[in-house]
């Protein structure tokens, strides 16, 4: 009997050299098209989400969407996209974070979640933070309670992880790469 992390860190792929010389990428595709490991990991979030019974999940755009919804559906609430810029119709707020070369920007319609509702923040891996950091300030301005946000992967060596628990975001992880 393997433990369920274990089992899913197993069947994590990592690629060589993508998208750059050094990085060893960590690709969450192998969880996915494997139905038994991809009901394991949702079941994870499930399980953990399930007592708490949040108000909404809110997912990260793009890997964030495919795991929170599943989530959300599951527990038998809202789902909530905060998604890159110039993709939401309605009314938005924006966080602008800084990314290796460059920075970007994520949006959530200003109706998403309502003042005081309790929200789990999803995305598939934690690596500088800057995107669940975002991600959370977009939320805390809507005045919801994020429950803590939540991830498939950490990679504690580029300091994400202590940069969330730093600005006293309690973080959530699965497996995590040296
Ligand atoms: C990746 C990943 C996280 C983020 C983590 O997304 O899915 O959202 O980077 O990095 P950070 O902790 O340094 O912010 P990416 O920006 O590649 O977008 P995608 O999901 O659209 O591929
Ligand atoms: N995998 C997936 N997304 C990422 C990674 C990785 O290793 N590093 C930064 N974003």
């Amino acid at each position: 009997q393997v433990a369920p992390a274990d089992y899913i860190r197993a069947h994590i792929r990592t690629v060589p050299d993508w998208p750059a010389p050094g990085v060893m990428f960590r690709d969450i595709t192998t969880l996915l098209a494997n139905p038994r490991v991809f009901r394991v990991l949702i079941d994870q979030f499930v399980h953990r989400y399930f007592d708490a019974r949040p108000a909404a999940i809110a997912g990260l755009d793009a890997r964030g969407f495919i795991i929170g919804s599943v989530v959300a559906y599951e527990l038998g609430i809202g789902f909530v996209p905060i998604r890159k810029k110039g993709k939401l119709p309605f009314a938005t707020f924006e966080e602008t974070y800084e990314l290796e070369y460059g920075s970007a920007t994520v949006e959530v319609h200003t109706d998403a979640v309502k003042p005081g509702e309790r929200v789990v923040l999803i995305d598939d891996l934690i690596a500088t933070g800057g995107t669940m950091l975002a991600g959370h300030k977009l939320l805390q301005r809507l005045g919801a309670e994020v429950v803590e946000v939540a991830a498939i992967v950490d990679l504690p060596e580029l300091g994400g992880s202590a940069r969330l628990k730093a600005a006293g975001v309690p973080v959530f992880s699965l497996v995590s790469f040296e």
